[in-house]
């Protein structure tokens, strides 16, 4: 991941830019940082590039990258597919050359259409004076913007600032609805900013295809954006959602409330139709999951012997499916001498001052653990930090160790308690989920940040020691629950509005993935100069499972733990893992028990008052 930034300024007098937001950005890419100032007097103009380089894959390419006719690009992205990337070669400089053999804005689209894999990026085209930017279709990379009206100033950032005071900020996220151009000559003549927009075409089928309304909401005060008539636009990477309804309806819940268990699955009549689902969806995540594993920087002698005992690859680690299920493919694109870590994090539980007063009886559910640790037996299963996704990271753990034996899965306990949660959050969380501010944001920003720095304990035989975990790339299982009706929400809607309601709510899941979570978790996770890279969002998955039709991705009339996600929990079954292919969904601020932490009272949706800043 990289952190990149753009300052469009119309004033012909030199303008000096925030340097806090560039000690954030240069902790996105701590290998390389470098400026660039392009000026012109008619028209009137300068930009200023800055980019920092999180070194991942070919040789250390330098950005912004400015080729010989006077283009320049800064670039935040990985190319997995579309466009050939050799292994020693890096996709900057790939991008850049392909960029530069564009004249018309019919090839710049084309160019980017082809590109598979996230990204977000400013470009300077001299000929002509535009400047383009832009985020992939579903916004898996960054981009901020705000407009200064006093000083006719605009300006990009992969991450931004949030600083204190009465003033609302100025920055949002740049919407992926499509990609923007600049006609510099003409803003520099009317001395006000009109980006025109190039939507992302799904295709005319599309019922649930809206035109980029969303832009208008998004666009900086003081700027306009307009949609060129010409109907230039981009090529959606991924097929439409398939909207087909069943024939038979089998809308009733046959047993809500009964308790799942791995035999559930195999009983389930697995008719001929959906056994090759399966194994077409295993097909498909086992080539997103190679990409993302083999796409690491570029080593001159990778047939060395195993010196090297650090991780490349890491996991977010839960336990629950979609993360085992990573764990399982990972496994078979990662050489076996290599370790993977697992990273699991936990928000020390809070005990209620009157809970431990009353705390004599000692408290069995696992959930509830207390800290009434008088004998010995009991603090085995009632450490603070043996919050829900704890339980299941270690039963996962074992079904890995089980199924791979050879494998080293190091299992990284990080521990989070309330003083280091609050102090950090105000040094470098709030700045980072900023312009995003609920009570939501908040937890699953502070949640994945300490997750994925990587700061923890193992286990080794001598007991636990302290270990960070050195892979600079961190699969994570998001996307999973939006794409195959994987939340309770899912459950409820479909009671009220059947399999028409959960096409919808499993539409607009899908389109409001880039605005809701993936901008913010790049800054997040971007802050330690690593990368998140997302195998259930490749281009290629996400098609597979949007030309499928609804039922047969989840049956909502079986129990909770089996209906969602079913078909990737009979993939799970199908790739021998056991009882972490039933367990139900549990979002992660509620699995790592961050959520406990805070206000009781206060609604996901509500701003969050612990982001303002001093
Ligand atoms: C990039 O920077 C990180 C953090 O400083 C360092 O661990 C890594 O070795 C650097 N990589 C290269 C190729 O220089
Ligand atoms: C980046 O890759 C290109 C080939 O695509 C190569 O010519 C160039 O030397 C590389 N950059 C660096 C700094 O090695
Ligand atoms: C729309 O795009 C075409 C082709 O690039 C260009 O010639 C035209 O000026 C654009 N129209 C507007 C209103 O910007
Ligand atoms: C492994 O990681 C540790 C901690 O990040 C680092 O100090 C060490 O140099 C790394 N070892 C190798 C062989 O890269
Ligand atoms: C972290 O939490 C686990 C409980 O899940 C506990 O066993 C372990 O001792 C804790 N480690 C530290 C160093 O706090
Ligand atoms: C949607 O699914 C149905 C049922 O499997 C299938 O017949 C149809 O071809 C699919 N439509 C698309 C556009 O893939």
């Amino acid at each position: 991941m990289c952190g990149i930034f753009c300052l469009l300024s119309l004033s012909p007098t030199q303008f000096e830019w925030d340097k806090t937001v560039y000690e954030h950005l240069k902790r996105r890419g701590p290998n390389l940082s470098q400026d660039l100032t392009v000026r012109s007097t008619i028209p009137c103009y300068q930009c200023v590039f800055s980019a920092h380089v999180l070194h991942l894959r070919g040789l250390l390419t330098p950005q912004p990258v400015e080729d010989s006719r006077g283009n320049a690009l800064v670039w935040n992205g990985e190319i997995f597919g579309g466009v050939p990337v050799m292994l020693e070669e890096n996709d900057t400089a790939v991008v850049s050359q392909r960029l530069s053999s564009c004249s018309s804005p019919a090839e710049i689209l084309s160019v980017l259409s082809t590109i598979r894999g996230p990204w977000g990026f400013v470009y300077y085209q001299k000929a002509g004076d535009y400047l383009w930017f832009g985020r992939d279709f579903l916004g898996r990379r960054s981009l901020l913007w705000k407009f200064d009206a006093e000083v006719k100033a605009l300006t990009l950032t992969s991450v931004a600032v949030h600083s204190a005071g009465p003033v609302a900020s100025a920055w949002q996220e740049v919407p992926a609805a499509g990609v923007y151009r600049i006609d510099l000559k003409a803003v520099s003549e009317a001395g006000c900013v009109t980006f025109e927009v190039y939507p992302w075409a799904y295709g005319e089928n599309d019922p649930f295809y809206s035109c980029p309304q969303t832009i208008s909401e998004s666009v900086p005060s003081g700027c306009t954006a307009v949609i060129n008539r010409s109907g230039l636009a981009l090529t959606s990477p991924v097929c439409p959602l398939n909207t087909s309804l069943p024939e038979s309806l089998n809308e009733e819940e046959t047993h809500p409330n009964a308790q799942p268990s791995d035999q559930d699955l195999e009983q389930l009549p697995a008719g001929t139709e959906r056994g090759e689902a399966v194994n077409r969806l295993i097909d498909v995540l086992s080539e997103a999951v190679r990409r993302r594993v083999q796409a690491l920087p570029f080593r001159v002698q990778d047939d060395s012997p195993p010196s090297n005992d650090n991780a490349s690859i890491a996991i977010l680690f839960s336990g629950g499916i979609d993360s085992m299920i990573l764990a399982a493919l990972a496994d078979r694109h990662i050489p076996a001498h290599q370790p993977i870590d697992l990273l699991n994090v936990a928000f020390k539980l809070q005990v209620p001052k009157k809970q431990k007063e009353s705390a004599k009886k000692p408290v069995k559910h696992k959930d509830k653990p207390t800290e009434c640790n008088t004998d010995g037996a009991e603090s085995q299963t009632s450490s603070p930090f043996d919050v829900p996704d704890r339980i299941t990271g270690i039963a996962g753990l074992k079904e890995l160790q089980h199924l791979y034996p050879e494998r080293s899965w190091r299992f990284v306990e990080i521990n989070v308690t309330t003083e280091e949660l609050q102090k950090i959050r105000q040094e470098r969380i709030c700045h980072l989920v900023h312009p995003l501010d609920t009570v939501l944001d908040d937890s699953i920003g502070c949640a994945v940040w300490f997750a994925t720095r990587g700061a923890g304990f193992i286990t080794e035989d001598s007991g636990q020691e302290p270990f960070t975990s050195s892979a600079k790339v961190i699969l994570t299982g998001m996307g999973a629950d939006e794409q195959l009706a994987g939340y309770s929400r899912h459950r409820v809607r479909f009671k009220t509005s059947g399999h028409l309601g959960l096409i919808q709510e499993l539409a607009m899941e899908l389109a409001r993935i880039p605005s809701r979570n993936l901008g913010r978790d790049d800054r997040v996770i971007g802050d330690h100069g690593k990368e998140a890279r997302f195998p259930y969002l490749d281009e290629d998955v996400v098609s597979y499972l949007n030309s499928l039709p609804v039922w047969e991705k989840a049956d909502l009339s079986l129990p909770r733990g089996i209906g969602e996600k079913l078909l990737l929990r009979l993939a799970a079954r199908q790739l021998g893992l056991g009882q972490s292919a039933v367990l139900p969904k549990r979002a992660m601020q509620f699995g790592s028990r961050i959520a406990k932490m805070e206000d009781h009272r206060e609604k996901a949706s509500d701003k969050c008052t612990r982001l303002l800043t001093g």
